[in-house]
C-alpha cells in the first residue's frame, strides 16, 4: 500500500480525501494542526473505515516536525496538501496571519519534500485564482485576474510558488493543482462532514443550521447582481465527489503520467446555481421551509463562476456524480447528526 501523506487530513475535505484514499488501496497518513478541525473527524473516519489513521498532530510549517514525519512514516509516496486557513473575510482582517500560514506551510513542505526525496504533490488550489472572470464557463486556461482577498492572493501565490519550484533545474516534484470551486455536502454515513467554528461563512452550513434552529434565518448577499435570478451563481460541487478527484490526480502522479511538471485542474460540476435555488433546492430535499431575506451584496462576492470541467472530464476522467439535491440532502443530514 502506498502512504500518502494528507496535511490537513482532519478537515472538512481533507477527511472526506483520507476516507477515499483508503478505500482505492492507499495508506493515508494524517498531518494537522487542529487550528481549524476536530479530533471528532477522526474517531468519524475511524467509524467508516472501521481503523484508524494516523495522525500526527503538528504544525505543516515546522519544518523539523515535519522532517520527522517524514524520516519516522519512510518511503511517503505522495503529498496532499490540504492544510491552509480559508475564510476570506477573515482574511482581510488578519493578512499576515495567511500569508504566514498558507505561504509558508507550502514553502516549508516543498523544502522537505526535496530533501527527502518525495516526488509527488496535489494542491488545494481554488476557483478564486479567476477573480472576476470575464467569460464563463472558466477553463483552467482563463487567465486569472486579482484576487478579491488576501487568501485568494495566497492561492494565487501558491500557484506561482510550485510554478518556479518546478522550474529548477534540480527539481523532480510533479505537482498537480486541483482547483476548486464549493464544496458542500457530507459522506453518505454522516459520520464526517463540515465543522464550521462559530458562525458559518459558507452559504450551505448557514442553510443547514437555520434549518434546524441554530440560526435565526439566512441573509441572502444581494439579489441585484447580472445573473438571470440577481443572486450570485457558484459551482457547487459534492465533497466526496471532489475528494475522489485527488484519488485520480495523486493516480495520475504515481504512473507519472503528467504531461509537465504543472498539471492545473477545475474540480467543479461545470453547471452554475444561484443562491436562490440553493434555497430552492434545499427546501426540496429537505422538506423544510427556510426563513430567509435579501440583504446587501457583501464586500469581494464574485456575481458568477462556474467551471469548465472539460480537461479534468478528457485528462483525468474525472465526473462528477452527485446532483445539487443530494449534496444538499447530505449536508441535511449531517446537520441533523450535529444537532443530536
Ligand atoms: C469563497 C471562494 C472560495 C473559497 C471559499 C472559502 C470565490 C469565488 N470563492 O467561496 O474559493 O474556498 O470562499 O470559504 O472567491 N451567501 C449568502 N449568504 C450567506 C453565505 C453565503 O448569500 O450567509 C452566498 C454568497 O454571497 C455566495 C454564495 O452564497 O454567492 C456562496 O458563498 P460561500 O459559501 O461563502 O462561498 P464563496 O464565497 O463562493
Amino acid at each position: 500500500m502506498k502512504k500518502i501523506l494528507v496535511t490537513g487530513g482532519a478537515g472538512y475535505i481533507g477527511s472526506h480525501t483520507v476516507v477515499e484514499l483508503a478505500q482505492a488501496g492507499y495508506e493515508p497518513i494524517i498531518i494537522d494542526n487542529f487550528s481549524n478541525s476536530e479530533e471528532s473527524a477522526l474517531g468519524g473516519i475511524q467509524a467508516i473505515l472501521g481503523r484508524e489513521v494516523p495522525c500526527h498532530r503538528i504544525d505543516c510549517g515546522d519544518a523539523e516536525a515535519l522532517r520527522q514525519v517524514f524520516k519516522t512514516e519512510g518511503d511517503i509516496a505522495g503529498v496532499i496538501h490540504f492544510a491552509a486557513f480559508k475564510a476570506v473575510g477573515e482574511s482581510v482582517q488578519k493578512p499576515l496571519a495567511y500569508f504566514h500560514n498558507n505561504v509558508g506551510s507550502l514553502i516549508t513542505l516543498l523544502q522537505v519534500m526535496k530533501e527527502e526525496g518525495v516526488e509527488n504533490l496535489v494542491f488545494s488550489s481554488s476557483c478564486t485564482v479567476y477573480g472576476v472572470p470575464d467569460h464563463l464557463p472558466v477553463t483552467e486556461a482563463t487567465p486569472t485576474k486579482p484576487a478579491n482577498s488576501p487568501y485568494g492572493r495566497t492561492k494565487q501565490m501558491c500557484e506561482d510558488i510550485v510554478h518556479d519550484a518546478a522550474g529548477a533545474p534540480d527539481n523532480k516534484v510533479h505537482t498537480i493543482l486541483l482547483r476548486y470551486f464549493n464544496p458542500i455536502g457530507a459522506h453518505e454515513s454522516a459520520k464526517i462532514g463540515e465543522l464550521p467554528l462559530g458562525v458559518p461563512n459558507n452559504l450551505v452550513p448557514f442553510i443547514t443550521q437555520t434549518a434546524a434552529g441554530l440560526r435565526e434565518k439566512l441573509t441572502i448577499f444581494g439579489n441585484d447582481y447580472d445573473t438571470p435570478d440577481g443572486t450570485n451563481v457558484r459551482d457547487y460541487i459534492h465533497v466526496v465527489d471532489l475528494a475522489k478527484a485527488h484519488i485520480v490526480a495523486v493516480q495520475r502522479l504515481l504512473d507519472r503520467k503528467a504531461s509537465e511538471a504543472v498539471e492545473t485542474f477545475n474540480v467543479g460540476t461545470g453547471h452554475g446555481n444561484s443562491v436562490l435555488e440553493v434555497v430552492a433546492t434545499f427546501e426540496e430535499a429537505s422538506g423544510q421551509k427556510l426563513n430567509y431575506v435579501i440583504g446587501p451584496r457583501r464586500p469581494g462576492d464574485v456575481p458568477a463562476i462556474y467551471a469548465d470541467a472539460t480537461k479534468s472530464a478528457e485528462v483525468l476522467g474525472f465526473k462528477t456524480t452527485t446532483s445539487l439535491r443530494d449534496s444538499l440532502a447530505s449536508a441535511w443530514k449531517w446537520q441533523q447528526t450535529l444537532s443530536k
